[in-house]
């Protein structure tokens, strides 16, 4: 471990201070574009509109022959588009791969300035940050890049969740990370054949009844689990005990919006604040499902009220409100302004 005193300073002479605390920001939909494709990236700038981070991915789901066009259609747009508040991400190859060293460096050389966080997959341990720690200092220092490019890892292999705590305190960079269900259903060894989401077999049966011979799977109600409720609150609290953000990764049954919903939901309720997008239509999901709802807002707007200064108790409509709740109350109602101030329509309903 570096001594508290060193752990702030640059890595290499030249590079721009560490971050002390994150930029505040609404990161509700990481949408994943794939920039090898035209027709995709003329439409980058429409869609960094509609979400809040625009994510060009280099890594899974891109062709081994379209690397380097992916790549290159990545820094075409993003030397082309005007991002505005949208944050610009790239999620490049893995370590280990043939091509991170050249996305790294291509990037940053060409569009340093512009980019906000790059995703690293497949992180195992805080070697790793620490290691894209010391290549973005020395690239940055190189291309005189003004603001430190953010380090966000993907939580998907056995050996990162066992390490999710020390990955999370491996450099000033850390922006947070996101669960990759995918990769660490294969990493574990699970049986399972998807990109996230539940399956029908996870789950706890009810006892049969008492005194009753028939113990059959008609009598008995069958109640699905969420497969990632462990690691997600993994996750969280390494996030959110070192300030780091947690996100939930992505939901392949793009037919499914229910389900894709309920993922995101449960990921929200837990302490994520965001997902990926990875089809058109689930980007309206994760704005909704990762914006406070109404009501709530609304009920903690006069818990605030209730305890201007948030000490002591008060009765709400007969429920207890203290300290602790009205902590809870502080989260969801900035959370609730973040959203107003990019959202108005949204803004209005909550009635701040
Ligand atoms: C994402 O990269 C995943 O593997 O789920
Ligand atoms: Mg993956």
């Amino acid at each position: 471990m570096k001594t508290p005193a060193n752990f702030f300073k640059p890595l290499t002479i030249g590079a721009p201070e560490p971050i002390r605390e994150l930029p505040i920001a609404l990161e509700r939909t990481i949408h994943f574009l794939p920039p090898h494709i035209e027709k995709m990236r003329a439409k980058a700038g429409q869609i960094a509109q509609k979400v809040d981070v625009l994510l060009g991915n280099l890594e899974d789901a891109i062709p081994i022959e379209a690397k380097e066009a992916a790549r290159t259609g990545f820094i075409e747009v993003a030397k082309a588009v005007d991002f505005g508040p949208t944050g610009l991400w790239t999620r490049v190859n893995a370590l280990n791969s043939p091509w991170f060293l050249d996305d790294m460096t291509e990037i940053v050389g060409t569009v340093g300035n512009q980019l906000d966080v790059v995703m690293i997959p497949k992180v195992e341990g805080p070697w790793d940050i620490h290691f894209v720690d010391q290549l973005l200092a020395l690239l940055e220092a190189r291309h005189r890049i003004r603001k430190p490019i953010l380090i966000h890892a993907i939580l998907e292999t056995a050996q990162g969740v066992k390490n999710v705590n020390e990955i999370a305190q491996a450099s000033p960079r850390m922006h947070g990370m996101s669960l990759g269900p995918a990769d660490l259903a294969a990493s574990r060894g699970m049986k399972t054949t998807r990109v996230g989401g539940g399956h029908p077999f996870y789950g706890v049966i009810a006892d049969p009844d008492e005194g009753k011979p028939d113990k059959s799977k008609e009598q008995r109600a069958f109640y699905q689990q969420d497969l990632w409720h462990y690691t997600v609150a993994r996750m969280v609290d390494a996030c959110q005990s070192n300030g780091l953000r947690a996100f939930y990764g992505p939901f392949g049954d793009f037919e499914d919006s229910l389900a894709c919903e309920a993922q995101f939901r449960n990921a929200f309720l837990q302490g994520c604040v965001g997902a990926w997008t990875l089809h058109p239509n689930q980007i309206e999901i994760a704005k909704w499902v990762f914006s406070p709802e109404v009501e709530e807002v609304r009920f903690a707007k006069r818990i605030l009220e209730a305890m201007p200064d948030g000490s002591g108790a008060v009765m709400i409509d007969g429920k207890m409100q203290d300290d602790a709740t009205w902590k809870q109350a502080k989260v969801i109602v900035d959370l609730a302004r973040l959203v107003a101030e990019k959202d108005p329509e949204r803004g209005a309903a909550y009635g701040l």
